[in-house]
């Protein structure tokens, strides 16, 4: 099989590590990639968003299979074109992609079906959403309906920062027609998984869970990131809540959308608070996650190409999708001043002394021959994979201190409670 991946993080260098692996995969061309994919892969300068680009790329490359990472290229209907072109694609449809393109439409389904989730209502009257907020009780979450890169969402104790996450979506269009429409949503307290499943139509593979880190800060202090770390399995994840998950949210919501004649092909991500009354869902992404790709991936004892590609056929059922027992921390390692400015271009040292862990680029590019640098906020996720979390998260530290580059930052407590 000749693969093409889209996409250019850590996630997808995860995916394009696993996938030549597989003996099935005779070669591999990644776009646009990084430098950790170009490798073990060939890089193609075609952006994750250029849609023409990626068509040509894999009919003028003959390619018999392309995954899509990122959530873009699906939302703009990525395999809604290819499959009119008669090619073979991992990922949804961009009308089974609106169950995390927009929050209303995944909040109407959940609805419908019975999924527990955050009770929620829809604005957009900025007048309306903030009387409303006014006379909700606190905390309270304020969400953009469409795409906004994880930056739509204010959790917030305070009313007056509710209302200003409002005015700046709703009046002054600071994310454009993805905050035209907001949803103010119930705080759900408790501890939060990323649960994944592979999907095809009716059917839902075993499910994988595991937790990331989204503030920048160790004790989850500072801005939102796009993920500073991630580890799997989580302690308080068992055969009991796998059951429920299954059975309560992914198998209505794969049910609800093939009755639809929107069926959904591709991972299947449940962000999900257990809170005191049970897993509740408060968003859902049609992709893997990042960085959650980084540490379950390396976990899948199946062969990901033929899963990607049974997916892609409609016959994942004839698959077995074992994600093993190990376990896996993954730490971001990222640029000074991330989330906000960095600088980029600096020279990435050590990235060929580890012993024990594995090295996902995102945020990299090779200047000349012998030389990465640095060309993102989040730069590198490095993995460790063992029998306990405890002992992936030992071998993870271990290995940091031996990569660096000017004013680069880890936190220091991933899955330190696991
Ligand atoms: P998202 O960008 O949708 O992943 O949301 C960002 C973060 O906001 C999530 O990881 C949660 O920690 C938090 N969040 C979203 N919705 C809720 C909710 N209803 N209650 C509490 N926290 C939430
Ligand atoms: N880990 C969060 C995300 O991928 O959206």
């Amino acid at each position: 099989m000749k693969v093409l991946v889209v996409g250019g993080g850590a996630r997808e260098h995860a995916i394009v590590w696993k996938l030549n692996q597989s003996p099935s995969v005779d070669e591999l061309l990644v776009a646009p990639g990084n430098a950790g994919t170009v490798q073990i892969a060939s890089n193609f300068p075609v952006a994750a968003e250029d849609l023409d680009g990626l068509l040509r790329l894999a009919q003028e490359g003959s390619v018999d299979l392309t995954v899509v990472g990122p959530e873009g290229p699906l939302a703009a209907g990525i395999a809604d074109r290819f499959q009119d072109a008669g090619l073979a694609v991992f990922g949804p449809t961009q009308a089974a992609a609106r169950i995390e393109s927009s929050k209303t439409f995944a909040k109407e389904l959940m609805l419908d079906i019975g999924v527990p989730t955050a009770k929620a209502r829809t604005f957009s009257s900025f007048l309306q959403a903030s009387e409303y907020v006014r006379n909700s009780p606190l905390p309270i979450v304020v969400k953009a309906n469409g795409l906004t890169g994880g930056k739509g969402v204010v959790v917030t104790e305070s009313r007056k920062e509710a209302v200003q996450a409002l005015r700046e979506q709703l009046d002054a269009k600071k994310f454009g027609p993805a905050g035209a429409t907001v949803l103010v949503e119930e705080y759900l307290a408790g501890r939060e998984i990323s649960v994944f499943a592979f999907v095809d139509c009716r059917h839902v593979s075993s499910l994988v869970a595991a937790c990331d880190y989204k503030r920048v800060g160790d004790g989850d202090v500072g801005p939102n990131t796009g993920g500073m770390g991630s580890f799997t399995p989580p302690s308080f994840w068992n055969d009991e809540l796998d059951r429920q998950v299954r059975a309560e949210i992914m198998e209505p919501v794969a049910h609800a959308l093939a009755d639809r004649g929107t069926p959904y092909s591709g991972v299947l991500y449940a962000g999900i608070m257990i809170t005191e009354d049970g897993p509740k869902v408060y968003e859902f992404n049609c992709r893997l996650g990042d960085p959650e790709a980084q540490v379950v991936i390396p976990r899948l004892k199946s062969d990901l190409a033929e899963v990607m590609m049974s997916a892609a056929q409609g016959r994942l059922a004839e698959i077995d999708v074992d994600w093993g027992s190990e376990a896996g921390v993954g730490v971001v390692v990222a640029s000074g001043g991330y989330p906000g400015t960095y600088a980029t271009g600096l020279s990435i040292k050590g990235l060929d002394s580890l012993d024990g862990a594995t090295v996902f680029h995102a945020g990299t590019k090779i200047e000349r021959p012998g030389r990465v640098v640095t060309d993102g906020g989040r730069v590198l996720t490095v993995v460790s994979m063992a029998d306990s979390v405890e002992g992936a998260r030992r071998k993870v530290y271990a290995n940091l201190p031996r990569i660096s580059f000017k004013d680069s930052f880890y936190r220091g407590d991933i899955a330190a409670v696991a």
